[in-house]
């Protein structure tokens, strides 16, 4: 815990802190530092009796410490964008006054802080309502990486090229990476469209070395072959890997 006496005169400070996708085994030295000498955890959840999954990382790797729940749920009729934002509004107004007291907030999120991460949003926000606040980032391992890792797959090479691509909203992005064969395409957010990816995957001849590593660190994880995968849909917590075509 940082000293008290002096937070009245120093303003506070939010860190995102990437914890990985899953197992705390992932959590870096200066992540686990920097949870333990904040004056406060906080992790993003749906609901405030639910434990998120980047808590539940932290529950493991430190048990010992409280982490306080920032609630994001989602109204009846908003698109997910509209829900992000004012997820992101509510939860910096709820931080302000600590952060006004001088204290440093870690907020929690998975994989690492500044990729496709609600904390840069929940960061946007503060700096707008108070921008003398210092706002840091410690990065985290992200799911991709851990899956080329588990698959023994060597993601990149000499000039190949890498693209990490949503597929939440539509397969385009997907469809257009695909069509360069010395770059390996990341896919997250995928698990609805999986299907459609297997599909576009195939017509671009790639579909046999494709990797998927679904609930990395969870209950229920599997990496496998995407070829293999018969389900309709998959958890959202999946990342497809398509390697580079190499000769
Ligand atoms: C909102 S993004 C978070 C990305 C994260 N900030 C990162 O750096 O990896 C969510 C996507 O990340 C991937 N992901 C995150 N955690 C994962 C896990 N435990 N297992 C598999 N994929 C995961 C999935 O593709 C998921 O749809």
């Amino acid at each position: 815990m940082s000293n008290s006496a002096e937070k009245q005169d120093t303003p506070g400070r939010l860190i995102g802190v990437g914890v990985g996708p899953g197992d705390p085994g992932n959590l870096t030295l200066r992540a686990i530092e920097t949870l333990k000498s904040a004056d406060r955890v906080i992790a993003p959840c749906s609901a405030a009796d639910f434990q998120g999954r980047a808590e539940s990382i932290v529950r493991q790797a430190l048990p010992q410490i409280t982490c306080h729940r920032i609630v994001f749920d989602m109204s009846p009729g908003e698109t997910g964008v509209q829900a992000r934002r004012r997820g992101a509004k509510e939860a910096a107004n709820s931080l302000l006054a600590w952060l006004l007291e001088g204290m440093t907030l870690a907020f929690v999120t998975l994989g690492d802080p500044n990729v496709f991460s609600t904390f840069s949003l929940v960061a946007k926000e503060v700096s707008d309502l108070a921008p003398e606040i210092e706002i840091k980032t410690i990065p985290g391992i992200m799911a991709f990486q851990e899956v080329a890792s588990m698959s023994g797959l060597n993601l990149l090479d000499e000039t190949e090229k890498l693209f990490l691509v949503t597929a939440f909203e539509g397969i385009d992005d997907v469809k257009e990476s695909l069509q360069h064969p010395n770059a390996a395409v990341v896919i997250y957010k995928g698990g609805r469209q999986i299907a459609r990816i297997k599909k576009a995957l195939h017509d671009a001849g790639r579909l046999e070395d494709a990797t998927v590593g679904e609930l990395l660190g969870l209950e229920g994880e599997r990496i496998i072959k995407l070829a293999e995968v018969e389900d309709p849909s998959i958890s959202y917590l999946a990342t497809i890997i398509s390697p580079p075509t190499r000769k």
